[in-house]
């Protein structure tokens, strides 16, 4: 879908109109997927060409055996035995924010966008400069511990092996992963963090999401609810299709862009965002 895509004018007038929907906003939230990420060469979940469409769903007890028994899944973490893990594994060290995570960058740098809640772990939206940024799913670069949240960059513990797992430097909690696997409750000041900006919220942008996991997938009615509207980018219907205010069927990459396009020259702003 996305290598063949091409803007037709329709589609363009489309997003003009959507643009207008975000100026006339008072605080515009963006929600965002996998979808995203797939221009960065990291493959979504579900969908065509999904790792789980590929591999089928993977076991969804990752939570409930670290908990049994976190040196072993430290040991298995660190010696990743399923090859789409691996794979994944290797794939989010490499990839690079796309076009459409330097548009969410700039529209929020150009006052348009207020804050970007992401259900992805690959880090993208903060090396492409987003600023307001909730990662509700956590974040695959970094450990966090599981007693008083403290989160850790990869440099700033030393793992050893034999002395799994390691250990908060502040309260001796044990840590994990930040990535917030399937069981896990969504790391309290997060929650707080993304419930905050949902209501504040009277326009939500919707990018790159199948909208089936929850409490993400929450955000977007929450908003319609209290009489907002929906903006929702993605190649393909999703369950928020029959809802959306407006649908933008295409790739995030190209039409983000245009959207930010069209921000500039109905607003032109002091800042060169
Ligand atoms: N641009 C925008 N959207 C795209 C693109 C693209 N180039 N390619 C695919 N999509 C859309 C698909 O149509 C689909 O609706 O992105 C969506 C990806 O859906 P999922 O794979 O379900 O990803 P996501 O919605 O982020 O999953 C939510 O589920 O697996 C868990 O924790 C994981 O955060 C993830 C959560």
């Amino acid at each position: 879908m996305v290598d063949d895509f091409v803007l037709s004018p329709t589609l363009d007038a489309e997003i003009n109109e959507a643009t207008k929907l975000l100026l006339l906003a008072s605080q515009v939230v963006a929600l965002t997927g996998a979808g995203l990420s797939v221009e960065s060469g990291i493959p979504p979940f579900r969908g065509p060409g999904g790792l789980w469409t590929k591999y089928g769903e993977p076991p969804m007890d990752g939570y409930q055996r670290f908990l049994a028994d976190p040196a072993q899944a430290w040991r298995e973490r660190l010696n990743p035995t399923a090859t789409w893990a691996k794979g994944l594994h290797e794939t989010l060290g490499q990839a690079k924010p796309n076009i459409g995570h330097d548009a969410m960058a700039a529209l929020e740098k150009i006052g348009v966008l207020t804050a970007t809640i992401t259900q992805n772990v690959d880090d993208l939206h903060r090396q492409a400069g987003s600023q307001s940024l909730l990662e509700i799913h956590g974040n695959h670069a970094m450990l966090r511990c599981m007693e008083c949240q403290q989160r850790y960059e990869p440099d700033e513990i030393e793992i050893d092996p034999k002395a799994l797992p390691p250990l908060c430097t502040s309260c001796g909690g044990i840590l994990k992963g930040d990535t917030v696997q399937f069981g896990e409750p969504i790391p309290p000041d997060v929650l707080r963090g993304c419930y905050s900006a949902v209501e504040g919220c009277d326009c939500m942008l919707v990018v790159g999401t199948s909208a089936t996991v929850y409490p993400a997938a929450e955000f977007p009615l929450e908003v319609l609810r209290r009489g907002g509207c929906l903006i929702e980018v993605n190649p393909y219907e999703s369950e928020l299709t029959p809802v959306a205010t407006v649908s933008l069927r295409g790739p995030g990459g190209a039409i983000l862009e245009r959207l930010l396009h069209h921000a500039r020259a109905r607003q032109p702003y002091e800042a060169t965002g």
